[in-house]
């Protein structure tokens, strides 16, 4: 065991002289509690360590003890449905609600194993070899699988019954004879992205319910999508609609070092919350990392990575997994902070020269893959990024730009306007959509990729025009372009607006998006040719159909689309009156 003997502590960081052979990111335990903390630097007869507890208290003198082992959680059945601290430890259940220091091996859940495979079988890493239910029948089903890093054959294995996470349920024997005991539960290093057979390109989406992102800016399994916004914009609302609505099978929600009641939504809210899909509690599919501002900074640097091992431990069960983080600039603030301790060259605005490897050894791990037993498995990556005073050009926000593909810029206008969810449909993009356009012609929307890029390109052109009439005046604007900026209004008001808070409204399914989208379209043409045969864009917006459009996302639920068919039909009425109306107006 390697020790070492503490000689200066600034803040979350500590140096201790040492002869042992401690290795780069090993964990170490300190002081008489034992606060957890990790190996991040050695230089001759010194280690320095980052802490991830308060180390106040500790004095120069107390002990460090290496564990033998990088920085590892607890990968298991007892995951789902519970709420942890950056280090996998619970905060949730046993009627554990605060954190006592020092390591903390969670109680041992019961649940009931089924064993899939008999001795003499040879499995190697990643080989689911039994199913586990919890004992009190809760949550779904999940598979027990064998660390990736071992392998060999069963020599024996339990019978279905009830059993605890930590407790041995298979033994194998590796190719030196060597016996490996195999519980449900196995650790795995945090740093440490866990091997798949093969990454694959990304896609079919991950639907959101969110017009703006399916339809406009849509993200695809295994994607990875950064939301930077200025405070209040939306960050945490977006990213908790999208955990309640999107068709991952597992969400992990990562609270990163915003103030507790940023989080107060997630640890009060989903616990109460009923899976719309299911009826059943929507924890029970969730796991919640929560690491909030008042908890100490290293211990946020170590979240992220919890998180993102926890999300590739399901997706290596063959799931679809998405993962929010709220918010990776708390994560940046506390690599500047540990950076500053330790005496580093400062980058740009403070933060360390390695925030950019950082960020694309985070986003990296978001991927579709063949897992090790060849199953298809995907991890969908969304990080909030809170940019100071929302100026975009601040570092988190340029160099997590680099390695996503999805950007969902916040806007502090339209959120002040109440117009939510507040994505800049201007400056937003997605690289996923190309790829994405074949989903939708399968689902039967084979006309989505055109008609999404007329809203793009109007959206554009009420940019530009609106500039021009704040300058000239509205009424100056000829009335084809008064029309462009009536319909880019339709399309913000009647599609892309959609409260969170609409029981009719808050999710929509690709076809109701893909309706709406069609009755908007049609508008566009129609109206396009009314006012080329001569009609006044008043005339146009006094029609009840565009009054209608308007309202129809809040009116026509998922469950009751026909009701689409009287707005097909109202539009067709509305214009063929209009260009009667306005023959009869040209007649002499
Ligand atoms: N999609 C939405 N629908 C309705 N209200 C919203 C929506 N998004 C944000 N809001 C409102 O804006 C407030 C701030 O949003 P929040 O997500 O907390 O901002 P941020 O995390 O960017 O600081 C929320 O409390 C809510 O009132
Ligand atoms: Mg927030």
């Amino acid at each position: 065991m390697n020790t070492a003997v503490i000689r200066r502590i600034s803040g979350p960081v500590l140096r201790g002289a040492t002869r042992d052979p401690f290795r780069i990111h090993e964990a170490v335990q300190v002081g008489g509690k034992g606060l957890l903390g990790e190996v991040i630097r050695m230089q001759d007869d010194e280690i320095t360590v980052q802490l991830f507890e308060d180390g106040t208290g500790l004095r120069p003198g107390d002990p460090v003890v290496g564990q033998g082992m990088p920085l590892s959680v607890p990968l298991g059945p007892g995951l789902l449905g519970h709420i942890f601290d950056g280090l996998l430890r619970p905060l949730s259940g046993e009627g554990r609600d605060f954190l006592l220091p020092g390591r903390f091996d969670p109680p041992p859940g019961r649940f009931l194993f089924t064993p899939l495979v008999e001795p003499g079988r040879i499995l190697k890493g990643g080989d689911p070899f039994a199913t586990v239910r919890p004992a009190d029948g809760a949550s779904g089903e999940q598979l027990c699988l064998i660390p990736p890093d071992q392998a060999g054959e069963v020599v024996s294995i339990v019978a279905q019954g009830e059993w605890t996470d930590d407790e041995t349920v298979c033994q194998l024997k590796d190719g030196q004879g060597r016996l490996i005991d195999i519980a449900m539960s196995h650790p795995w290093p945090v740093r440490r992205p866990r091997p798949v057979t093969q990454r694959l390109p990304v896609g079919p989406p991950l639907l959101t319910g969110q017009r703006i992102l399916d339809t406009l800016f849509p993200v695809a399994r295994g994607g990875k999508a950064m939301v930077p916004g200025g405070f209040g914009t939306g960050k945490t609302v977006l990213l908790e609609t999208i955990a309640k609505w999107c068709d991952a099978e597992v969400i992990i929600y990562l609270g990163c070092g915003e103030r507790g009641n940023e989080m107060a939504g997630v640890l009060d809210e989903f616990p109460h919350l009923e899976d719309p899909r299911t009826g059943r509690p929507l924890m029970e599919r969730m796991v919640v990392i929560a690491n909030t501002s008042n908890m100490p900074v290293a211990a946020r640097e170590a979240s992220v990575y919890t998180g993102i091992t926890v999300a590739e431990y399901f997706r290596d069960q063959g799931l679809k997994v998405a993962l929010m983080a709220d918010s990776t600039s708390r994560w940046a603030e506390a690599l500047r902070e540990v950076s500053g301790r330790l005496g580093e060259l400062p980058g740009e605005a403070g933060y360390p020269a390695y925030l950019s490897t950082r960020l694309a050894e985070f986003y990296e791990r978001a991927a579709r893959v063949i897992t090790l037993s060849g199953k298809n498995g995907s991890l969908t990556v969304m990080g909030a990024v809170s940019p100071p005073s929302s100026d975009f050009t601040e570092p988190v926000t340029i160099q997590t730009k680099r390695y996503v593909r999805n950007f969902w810029a916040l806007d502090r206008k339209r959120a002040q306007a109440r117009f939510y969810p507040a994505i800049d449909p201007v400056l937003s993009y997605s690289e996923d959509a190309d790829t994405l356009a074949s989903w939708w012609s399968q689902e039967g929307a084979p006309d989505w990729a055109e008609h999404r890029r007329r809203f793009l390109t109007l959206l554009e052109e009420q940019t530009r025009l609106e500039r021009m009439a704040r300058i000239l005046g509205k009424d100056s604007l000829p009335q084809a372009q008064r029309l462009t900026l009536l319909c880019a209004e339709l399309v913000n008001d009647g599609f892309l607006r959609q409260s969170a808070f609409s029981v009719k409204d808050r999710h929509a399914s690709p076809r109701k998006q893909t309706r709406m989208m069609g009755l908007l379209i049609r508008f566009m043409d129609r109206a396009a040719a009314a006012v080329a045969a001569g009609v006044g864009v008043e005339r146009i917006i006094a029609l009840s159909i565009t009054r209608r459009l308007q309202r129809m996302g809040e009116e026509i639920g998922d469950e009751e689309l026909e009701r689409f068919d009287a707005l097909d039909g109202l539009l067709e009425t509305d214009f063929g009156s209009l260009v009667t109306a306005s023959g009869e107006e040209r007649r002499p």
